[in-house]
């Protein structure tokens, strides 16, 4: 066995993010190779936004453990998805700390629309909201949030469908103009999950939210969040059906989806898409790809889900969320009894 050093350089198709591609002999090598170096691979991922890109894990797929391994090197807990608040088709069989997308049986997580255009008029994939919809942070619906998250293709469809975009939300703060800056510093996003009754599809049909117990409310974050190693700040948005349009999306603004808060959180998700802001990650089985959910927006695209499987396992650490959340309890820890989903079985 030959030993291996990371080699690291910037994406190339991004203003962010970093590559790492290993090859190693035998290939569960590369795994060793790469959770050799905990201090570096943090710092490289920092330095670059908070998105990493790693090739060569290719072994992953045969030991799913080894995924909480690798994780276990950007924060101090690794959550076990049985509580939290996910739904039970999405556990994977063995290791609780991984969920499974995949639109087969028993997941059945469906891709997201086609958007609209389907290419832009040079021809590129859209990526800019609302022409591509889905741009959230994962499990925002939840105080303190998730830090980073990894995701691993395990069966990936053809490169030029399912991709998942991120949005450099710290270089969309820094873009924003002085009045701006100084408006959404002082407001607040009210977050919750799309099963709960308070989309803007819900509210537009009506429909009434759903009785919650306490640990299943929705959150209030800053709109801005200070990054708590780099210390740049970086907006903290979703996408409808992951913000409460019932009292909100922005506190104090008027509510609902044709409100003041409705109108400021499209703008600000217009501009935080936009292309120079974005990165496209076109999968290949085997890829690695770890993105900070404090300083990110992702979205996956939409891929022709009868002819292509995917199948993914993420991970998400969290315990380092920054001063905001300074000595804070988990918000979805349920009362004694009772399961992180009670009452949302069907979601
Ligand atoms: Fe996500």
């Amino acid at each position: 066995m030959t030993p291996v050093t990371l080699e690291f350089r910037a994406l190339d198709t991004a203003d962010f993010g970093v590559l790492v591609e290993i090859e190693a002999t035998p290939p569960a090598m590369a795994i060793d190779t790469f959770a050799s170096a905990p201090e570096q691979v943090r710092s490289r991922f920092n330095d670059a936004g908070g998105l990493m890109v790693v090739r060569g894990l290719d072994a992953l797929a045969h030991t799913p453990e080894q995924l909480v391994r690798i994780s276990e090197l950007f924060g101090p807990e690794v959550e076990n998805y049985r509580s939290t608040l996910t739904s039970a088709r999405f556990f994977h069989d063995d290791v609780p700390e991984i969920i499974v997308l995949s639109n087969r049986p028993p997941c059945n997580h469906p891709p997201p629309p086609p958007p609209d255009p389907a290419l832009t008029e040079t021809g590129a994939l859209p990526v800019q909201f609302p022409h591509q919809q889905n741009w959230h942070t994962d499990q925002s619906y939840r105080r303190p949030p998730p830090d980073i998250t990894l995701l691993f293709g395990v069966t990936t469809p053809p490169p030029d469908q399912g991709q998942t975009l991120f949005a450099d939300c710290t270089a969309a703060y820094a873009a924003l103009d002085p009045d701006m800056k100084d408006r959404v510093g002082r407001l607040t996003g009210i977050h919750a999950p799309g099963w709960i009754g308070r989309t803007p599809d819900d509210v537009r049909a009506g429909v009434e939210p759903k009785t919650l117990l306490a640990h299943q409310q929705p959150q209030h974050h800053p709109l801005v969040r200070l990054h708590p190693v780099t210390g740049r700040p970086a907006l903290y948005i979703c996408e409808e059906k992951q913000m409460d349009f019932v009292d909100g999306p922005i506190k104090g603004l008027s509510t609902g989806p044709d409100g003041d808060g409705a109108a400021l959180l499209r703008d600000l998700l217009r501009h935080a898409t936009r292309p120079e802001f974005t990165y496209i990650h076109q999968w290949s089985p085997g890829d690695l790809v770890i993105g900070d959910n404090r300083c990110l927006l992702h979205a996956a695209t939409w891929y022709d889900a009868d002819r292509h499987e995917r199948l993914m396992w993420r991970t998400t650490v969290m315990g380092n969320p920054g001063a905001e959340y300074a000595g804070q309890t988990k918000s979805w820890i349920p009362p004694a009894g009772y399961a992180p989903m009670h009452g949302m079985e069907d979601a």
